[in-house]
């Protein structure tokens, strides 16, 4: 256990947001968590803070779970299970298990943050979310202090969202997550369009695990900022969906509009069209923008304090509303 007295978090969060913390505390095991939480009920949870945007100093204890650790737990011919500590970073650990053949988790390369809050916003990306690998989630009960083990079909997992995001928000701490990975007979997704032109471009017409994540590696890298240059915490709002009568509204004014079924009633609209087309795409603010390729990634230019970005994303927010009637929902924690 680590405690240093009044810390700037600047390098604590991917967004590079320059706040202060009182007391922090860094954690490096289970026993030193339930240490800490014995004489401290009111404290501030962080993990990677790669989906969070601070807007102001933080007065509480501030409890930096840093805990590390890979170890597979049991396995068979055809999978295997692996228990990874919430500090472990997770694209380390996607690299981990590229390095031992084991598949699931390949397309979800290069997501920032540490595997601790990845089941909290259930990660997602290029076709695939983090539940569908997640078997169980390890947590510790801050009321007690007991060990609870959640189950994937108790986690209520949804489009980023959770049951720890809902109805379990700050009454557990994650300490580990089991995952369940191939052996063999990975199930590939690549038929997202810009997967299979960037494996066709390499030549690429039966990809492998590897294959696929280094794709992916070269398409974020193109598109998406890296918050170790530009601060960012990925995509700022989720796509929006909308009933049937809102979208067919919304087509009607513009033919060319994106979209996906989600079913018969429900569309899901990307939020990054809803905001390239009200005109905010690379625009910056003082050191607050948006993002010059993605506009769905509000970033950091150097000095933008939480609450320059924060404005910038409600004025988005009523633009996008006056112009579409779509409410965007922020998907980055606001503290
Ligand atoms: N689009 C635009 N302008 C933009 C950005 C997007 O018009 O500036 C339109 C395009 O029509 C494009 C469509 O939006 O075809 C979808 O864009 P993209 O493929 O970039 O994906 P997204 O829906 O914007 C989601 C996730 C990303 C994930 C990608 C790829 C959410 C909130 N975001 O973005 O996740 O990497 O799909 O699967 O669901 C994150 O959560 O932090 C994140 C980066």
């Amino acid at each position: 256990m680590r405690i240093t007295k009044n810390i700037s978090l600047k390098n604590f969060n991917t967004f590079g947001i320059d706040v202060k913390a009182d007391n922090f505390i860094e954690l490096t095991s289970v026993n030193e968590l339930l240490a800490a939480i014995k004489g401290e009920k009111d404290f501030f949870l962080l993990g990677g803070g790669s989906n969070m945007l601070l807007t102001k100093d933080v007065q509480k204890t501030v409890l930096h779970l840093n805990i590390k650790g890979i170890k597979i737990s049991k396995e068979n011919k055809y999978s295997v299970y692996i228990e990874v500590n919430a500090g472990e970073n997770w694209h380390k650990f996607v690299l981990w298990s590229l390095k031992n053949d084991f598949g699931g988790i390949e397309n979800l390369s290069l997501i920032p943050g540490n595997v601790g809050t990845c089941p909290i916003q259930n990660i997602g990306a290029y076709g695939v979310e983090v539940k569908d690998t997640i078997h169980q989630v390890n947590t510790i009960e801050i009321k007690t202090g007991k060990k609870v083990v959640f189950k994937n079909s108790e986690c209520q997992f949804g489009y980023r969202n959770s049951i720890f995001k809902n109805s379990m928000k700050g009454k557990y701490i994650i300490t580990s997550v089991v995952f369940k990975l191939t052996k063999i007979r990975h199930k590939l997704q690549y038929n997202y369009g810009a997967i299979q032109t960037e494996l066709e471009n390499n030549k690429i017409n039966k990809p492998t695990i590897q294959n696929i994540s280094k794709a992916i590696i070269k398409i974020r890298n193109e598109k998406l900022p890296d918050p170790k240059k530009i601060g960012n915490s990925g995509s700022f709002f989720k796509n929006p969906i909308v009933n049937k009568s809102l979208f067919l509204k919304a087509q009607a004014k513009n033919p060319n509009m994106p979209f996906y079924l989600v079913d018969n009633e429900q569309y899901k609209i990307p939020a990054g069209w809803l905001i390239e087309q009200s005109g905010f795409k690379g625009k910056r603010y003082g050191d607050a923008g948006v993002h010059e390729n993605q506009a769905l990634v509000l970033v950091n230019y150097n000095n933008a304090t939480g609450n320059d970005i924060l404005n910038l994303a409600k004025k988005i927010q009523e633009k996008v509303n006056e112009l579409f009637s779509i409410e965007l929902e922020m998907e980055v924690n606001i503290f």
